[in-house]
Parts: C-alpha cells; sequence; structure tokens
C-alpha cells in the first residue's frame, strides 16, 4: 500500500474500532490530536506520513478500556500495520510511539524517544487541557461513574504508574492529578505556545466552579 492509501485505510478502520465511544475517546479525539500533531509537526520539521499515523493509531487499544493492560495498544496498531504490510522500521517506529505516548502519573516520566513521537504526544495532550478537555473529563469520569467532584476526597500525586492505573477519584482532582501539570510537559514550541492559552482557560473554570460551589457568586 502507498503512504496515502495506508493513511485512508487506517482512518477507516479506526473510525469504525473507536464509534459509539462516549468517554472523550472517539473518532474526533483521534481527528482533533491528528490535526494537533501535523500542525506541530510542521513547525518541527518532522515526519508528517509517521506523524499522522502514529496519531490514528494512538488510543486504538488503551490501557484504559483494556484492564490496564498498556501493551494491547502497541499490539493492536502492530497487527492492524502488517494487515496494510507496511515496512518493519515503520511499524517499530509507531508502536514505539503508542507504547510510550501515555500520562503515567504527575511523578513519572514519560519523555518521548523520537521528534515524531513528540509531536503526537503534545497533539494527544492539547486535546487533553482547555475546553475541550474539560469536556472529555467529564465525559470519562460520567462513562466510568466517578462522582463529580468531593470535598472530602484531595488529589493525589501518583508517583508510580501502577498507583495511577489504580486511581478512581472525582472528575475534578483529575486536574489537580494530570490536566494542570500538561503545559509544563509539553515538548514543542508549539506545543507549549497552544498550551499556554488552554491552561489558563482552565484555571478560569476552576475558579468559577469552586466559586459556584461555595456559593460565592
Ligand atoms: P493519555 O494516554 O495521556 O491518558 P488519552 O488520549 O488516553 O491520553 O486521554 C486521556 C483523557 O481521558 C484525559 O485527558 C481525560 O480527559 C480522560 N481521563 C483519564 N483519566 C481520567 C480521570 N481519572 N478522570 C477524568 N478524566 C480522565
Ligand atoms: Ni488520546
Amino acid at each position: 500500500m502507498t503512504p496515502t492509501d495506508i493513511l485512508t485505510a487506517t482512518a477507516t478502520h479506526v473510525r469504525e474500532t473507536l464509534a459509539g465511544d462516549s468517554s472523550g475517546h472517539d473518532w474526533w479525539h483521534i481527528d482533533r490530536v491528528r490535526r494537533n500533531a501535523l500542525l506541530v509537526a510542521r513547525e518541527e520539521g518532522a515526519n508528517l506520513f509517521v506523524t499522522e499515523l502514529a496519531a490514528l493509531l494512538h488510543d486504538i487499544a488503551d490501557w484504559k478500556f483494556h484492564g490496564g493492560d498498556d501493551t494491547a495498544g502497541p499490539r493492536a496498531a502492530r497487527e492492524w500495520l502488517v494487515r496494510c504490510e507496511a515496512d518493519l522500521a515503520l511499524i517499530k517506529h509507531v508502536c514505539e510511539i503508542i507504547a510510550t505516548l501515555s500520562f503515567k502519573g504527575a511523578g513519572v516520566a514519560t519523555e518521548m524517544q523520537t521528534l515524531e513521537g513528540r509531536c503526537v504526544q503534545d497533539g494527544d495532550r492539547l486535546d487533553a487541557i482547555g475546553a475541550v478537555g474539560i469536556a472529555r473529563a467529564f465525559a470519562f469520569g460520567g462513562h466510568f461513574g466517578r462522582a463529580m467532584y468531593d470535598p472530602d476526597v484531595s488529589p493525589e500525586l501518583h508517583q508510580s504508574f501502577a498507583a495511577y492505573k489504580q486511581k478512581g477519584g472525582p472528575t475534578i482532582n483529575h486536574f489537580y492529578e494530570k490536566l494542570l501539570l500538561l503545559k509544563d510537559r509539553m515538548q514543542t514550541a508549539a506545543g507549549r505556545r497552544l498550551a499556554a492559552e488552554r491552561h489558563q482557560f482552565m484555571e478560569q473554570y476552576l475558579t468559577q466552579f469552586f466559586a459556584e460551589w461555595n456559593g460565592n457568586t
């Protein structure tokens, strides 16, 4: 298959696989991440084909929906790319990106090995913050039956992936455990620039949320 054919077939495959998701990991998340990642990649001079392919496949079998198994994603991506007869170096690169991309807790480093990996990770993280990020967090919380907020449960800064995986706290805590930390972990100049505005919006949102919660408005 030509690179264009691989991208077209992969987009169709991903769209079918993620159809019906209501946790913020639906096709439109993938489409936004692809757009964000390509925007960053153009500025960084990264390989656009690898970036787009990894962005399309990055949540094909996320550990959050596979009993915490973080090998499910790279495995599903590999199986798909073998079916596409993609070359082995490309498969290895895309699977390595998918295996290392995810946030794993406040105290856990998630550095990417390649420029394309940094572009896809920043693209994914941009979609976790700002107005869309807020919507996704509450969709995820509702999907998994989490409380919206509980003043008796404090946020935790997880020091291991195992501890982060087991978390089950209210959605507001997720802002302190992950979302507000992302702007300082962006890996590219474009990522940092775009994250700044979205971060500020989340800060404003939380100020308003607590003002309303506490009856100060
Ligand atoms: P990552 O691979 O870095 O986890 P994803 O693309 O899988 O990124 O999306 C993660 C998103 O899922 C979060 O940004 C958030 O919107 C949602 N999410 C994950 N865990 C929680 C949680 N505990 N509470 C609320 N939302 C969550
Ligand atoms: Ni994602």
